[in-house]
């Protein structure tokens, strides 16, 4: 009798942790498949063989040219061309054709960029041109093939509610399409939430909103280290935030480092590698406000991308 019940109980306990797995591990189909499409378009070649006999079969050979950037070093440093193909500038063109640049974002399909909505509420201005391609700026003698673009309009998250940082997601759409190449391709969304992830990829050009760099003008990047909850110890309530860290919609990341380059651009993307891609990544987090840098083990928070994701699609197929 009672062997029998135990039995019962880890039969249940079997089921229970199936279900546990399966939740954990379920992506979305729409968006595992537009990222495998994203990786085709740019990084398989497809070439047509055929023997010279009649009627012989046409072979089709795929040639994967997806390889692998050097691993991130701890610390990080300057991006190598081609390395983040996904990384865009946000900034306001005056009357005078004169830009500055103070937010980043991510590319993630041939017309959505993916930025904060406090990008929106900056003092130079609204965001109405996006830079693509670009390595280190102000020259023309890198590795890079920057193009601006202009910008259509924008969606902030209905839920931002300045200053408050809370639901800090805004999807900005261009007023052309980008042709993707090695230099200008999207990243993908996240397939989840990012809980368990240990490190994450920070980049930016350090723009006026968070360091300003002004003898360094390269992309750089930065390893940064998931801290959990640990923000509901470390954030102080605030005008930013009102009610302490949301670790349902924000991620909470830093590093046990002293690091003056520690963030990337606010609006720009917190990434982690594809895990069968390892030329792609996934745009996790977003950088918001109220970022410190210099004290190590004080992790800041980022937007969760993957809470938003049913939004992000509602923006998506507007076109
Ligand atoms: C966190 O954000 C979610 C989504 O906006 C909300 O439903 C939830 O109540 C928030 N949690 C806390 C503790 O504020």
């Amino acid at each position: 009798m009672s062997s029998a019940i135990f039995a019962k109980i880890v039969q249940l306990g079997g089921a229970l942790l199936v279900l546990f797995v399966a939740r954990a591990s379920a992506q979305d189909p729409d968006i595992a498949r537009t990222c495998t499409a994203y990786k085709k378009s740019v990084w398989e070649e497809t070439s047509e063989f055929s023997f010279l006999i009649e009627n012989a079969p046409i072979i089709y050979k795929t040639l994967d040219k997806c390889t692998s950037y050097a691993p991130l070093i701890i610390g990080g440093g300057p991006a190598l061309p081609k390395e983040f193909p996904h990384a865009v500038r946000l900034g306001h063109k005056d009357d005078k054709g004169e830009v500055e640049w103070f937010c980043g974002g991510t590319l993630i399909s041939d017309r959505h960029v993916l930025t904060a909505a406090h990008c929106h509420y900056s003092p130079q201005g609204s965001v109405n041109i996006a830079r693509l391609g670009d390595l280190e700026f102000d020259t023309n003698n890198d590795d890079a093939e920057p193009e601006d673009f202009d910008v259509k309009d924008f969606t902030a998250h209905p839920g931002f509610s300045y200053p408050a940082i809370y639901n800090d997601i805004s999807v900005v759409r261009l007023i052309r399409p980008v042709t993707f190449n090695d230099y200008k391709h999207p990243a993908c969304l996240p397939f989840d939430d990012g809980r368990l992830v240990p490190s994450f990829i920070a980049i930016g050009w350090g723009q006026l909103e968070i360091v300003p760099r002004t003898e360094n003008k390269k992309l750089q990047k930065v390893k940064l280290y998931n801290y959990g909850t640990r923000c509901r110890i470390t954030a102080d309530r605030n005008d930013e935030l009102p009610e302490g860290y949301n670790a349902t919609t924000q991620l909470c990341i830093g590093s046990n480092e002293h690091k003056d380059t520690c963030n990337g651009d606010s609006g720009g993307p917190v990434l982690i590698y594809h895990k069968d891609y390892p030329c792609m990544y996934h745009v996790m987090g977003i950088t918001s406000i109220g970022v410190a840098c210099d004290t190590p083990d004080l992790p800041a928070m980022y937007t969760r991308v993957h809470f938003y994701l049913d939004w992000i699609k509602q923006q998506l197929a507007k076109n």
